[in-house]
Formats: structure tokens, C-alpha cells, sequence
């Protein structure tokens, strides 16, 4: 079986196509803004553009036709709503076009099942991009959200963090690199609040002591990674004891990060769980886990009316019934 899924929830345009065990193309463009920020119309924008391209290359990397796909999935949300819009306009269109059955996929959700590809079963997700963090994993039937950001997302809190300090978008990637130079913990605010997660306070001290000139920028990158990734370290870990489940996977464009990865596969290790990270672009937002989940509920008998393609903004992970799993 064949799916076509897009993504489209922020400012990613991304096209996959994968069967049951394989991912048969992933291709992608990022609408990127020297400053960084939130963009609904830009994206929307950026999205309706790269449409037509974007499917003829993810069609001809994967050698197949319209005809032959299956299902088409897309991204439902939570998200931004003019950019959803975009999406959910395209994937209708094809549906009614070829004659396809469609399924909107909840985007959290997707970020976590695209990891069953590679034979995980059943585990506790860490989805740490820019807009989302989210400690997430099954229970009763439902992804349950056992932690999650009470403000910003952690990567946007990293991205305002190197703005702030003068090494612009994005910043993920340049912070890893600083940090890699520190040598002395500077105290920041720890930021877990009971089960869940906030970086507003992590953010403004570390910019406040970064002004006061009177620390290295690679100690306070260094710190901030630090404090951030305890936090989100300390949340999983709950999950993990909470749930008694065996696997953990890290997921979103956070999962870069070679010192999350480490911190985590570390508690893991200590607590005898297996640790799995997929593939960098099976973990940026992407259409191939757009496709892969909408296979599975379609394979477990989803399909959605017309009508029930409406888009959902604030879509929340727990409203799916999971069926398919
Ligand atoms: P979402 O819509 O799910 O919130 P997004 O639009 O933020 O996703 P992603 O590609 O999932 O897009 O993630 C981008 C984020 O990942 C940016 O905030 C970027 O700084 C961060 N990032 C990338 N590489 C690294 C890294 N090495 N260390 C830390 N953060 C990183
Ligand atoms: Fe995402």
C-alpha cells in the first residue's frame, strides 16, 4: 500500500511518500525569515507556491503516479491556521481529483508513530521542535501528554536565546556549537512546573546575565543547554516511570542536538529502556510521517468525509482515538 502525505502546519512545506516499511521520498522546503518569528500568511503563502513543485519531485523520487497512491493524509494540525488551510485545500483537491480516500493526521502524533517504521512498538516520545514540547506516549487507547510547555517551545526559546545575542536564525545549531566551549555552569532557572515544562524565565535571566557582560557566551550557551535539557530530561524520565514502558524515542528539530541526545540516552541506559532517534528529516517536520500515520489509520479502517477535513489549530494530541495501533 502507497501513501501521499503533506505537511504543512508551520513553516514547512513537506511531501512524503511511504509504503508500510519504506520511505519511497521525503522532500521539503522551510519558508526561512532572517529573524525568525511566526509567520501564518507568509507561510500560507509559501505553501500554496510550492505545491505543484513539491509533489512533482516527491512523485518522481518515489516512481509512482497519482494513480498509484492509495490514501493521501495531511496534516490536520495543531498549527497555523492559514497554512493548515493551504494543505487541507490541496489534499482535498487530489482527493476529489483522483478519486483517493484522505485522512487528516494529527502532526504531535505523527512525529512519535513515524519512529514504528524502524520497529519501535510502544513508546514514551520527547517532541521537542520550535513551536511544540511535549512529553507524549499511549495510554488507554489515546497519546496521553504527560508533560509539556507551559510558554515557548524549547527550540524557539534557543532561537530567541542566539537572536538576543546576536547570532541569528536559526539558532539551534550555533548554541550547540558555543556550548560545546563552556567550561563553568553558570545557575539559570530550572524549568520544570510540577509535570510540565516553561522557558521564559531560563530565557530572560540568560539574556539579562548575557547584557550584564559580565559572562563568556560560551558558558551561558553551555548553561542554558544544560538547564533546558535537565528539564526535559527530568519530565521523560516521570513518563517513563509513570507509564512502566520500555522504549523512548526523540523526535522534532530539536533532536539535532547531540547533547540531548546524549543526556538522553544516558537516563535510558540507567533505567534499562531502549533509546531510538530516527533519521534527521524523519524528525524535522516532514510528509513522510504525515503519510506513514495516515497509512495506519487508514490500514485500521479511518477515512474522513469531506467534512471532517476541517482544520483544527489547536488540535490536541489527546483527541485522537488511536485505532490503529
Ligand atoms: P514545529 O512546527 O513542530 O514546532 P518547527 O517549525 O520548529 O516545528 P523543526 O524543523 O521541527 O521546525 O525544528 C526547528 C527547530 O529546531 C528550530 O528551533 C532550530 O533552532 C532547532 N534546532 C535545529 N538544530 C538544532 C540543534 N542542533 N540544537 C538545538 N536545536 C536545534
Ligand atoms: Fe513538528
Amino acid at each position: 500500500m502507497i501513501a501521499l502525505g503533506i505537511e504543512g502546519t508551520a513553516h514547512t512545506l513537506g511531501i512524503g511518500i511511504v509504503t508500510e516499511d519504506r520511505v519511497l521520498a521525503n522532500v521539503f522546503d522551510t519558508l526561512t525569515t532572517e529573524k525568525g518569528g511566526i509567520h501564518p500568511k507568509e507561510a500560507a503563502e509559501h505553501h500554496a507556491r510550492l505545491l505543484k513543485p513539491l509533489l512533482r519531485k516527491a512523485l518522481e523520487k518515489a516512481s509512482v503516479s497519482m494513480d498509484d497512491v492509495d490514501v493521501i493524509a495531511f496534516s490536520q494540525g495543531p498549527g497555523l491556521g492559514p497554512a493548515l488551510r493551504v494543505v487541507a485545500t490541496a489534499a482535498r483537491a487530489l482527493a476529489i481529483r483522483y478519486n483517493k480516500p484522505i485522512v487528516g493526521v494529527n502532526h504531535c502524533i505523527a512525529h512519535v508513530e513515524i519512529t514504528k517504521m524502524f520497529g519501535v512498538k510502544d513508546p514514551v516520545g520527547l517532541y521537542v521542535s520550535g513551536g511544540n514540547t511535549q512529553v507524549l506516549a499511549l495510554e488507554g487507547g489515546r497519546y496521553r501528554v504527560f508533560g509539556e510547555t507551559l510558554d515557548i517551545g524549547i527550540g524557539n526559546a534557543i532561537d530567541t536565546f542566539a537572536r538576543e545575542i546576536g547570532l541569528g536564525f536559526p539558532g539551534g545549531p550555533k548554541i550547540e556549537r558555543l556550548a560545546h566551549k563552556g567550561e563553568r555552569y553558570i545557575e539559570l532557572p530550572y524549568a520544570v512546573k510540577g509535570m510540565d515544562l516553561s522557558f521564559s524565565g531560563l530565557l530572560t535571566e540568560a539574556v539579562r546575565k548575557y547584557r550584564s557582560g559580565r559572562y563568556r557566551i560560551e558558558d551561558l550557551a553551555y548553561s542554558f543547554q544544560e538547564t533546558a535539557f535537565a528539564a526535559l530530561v527530568e519530565v521523560t524520565e516521570r513518563a517513563l516511570a509513570h507509564t512502566g514502558k520500555g522504549e523512548v524515542v526523540l523526535v522534532g528539530g530539536v533532536a539535532a542536538n547531540n547533547r540531548l541526545r546524549k543526556m538522553l540516552k544516558t537516563m535510558a541506559g540507567d533505567r534499562g529502556v531502549d533509546f531510538f532517534v530516527p533519521p534527521y528529516d524523519l524528525c524535522r517536520d516532514n510528509g513522510a510521517m504525515i503519510a506513514y500515520t495516515g497509512l495506519r489509520m487508514f490500514k485500521a479502517g479511518v477515512s474522513f468525509s469531506l467534512e471532517e477535513t476541517a482544520v483544527k489549530q489547536k488540535f490536541r494530541t489527546d483527541e485522537v482515538e488511536v485505532v490503529w495501533a
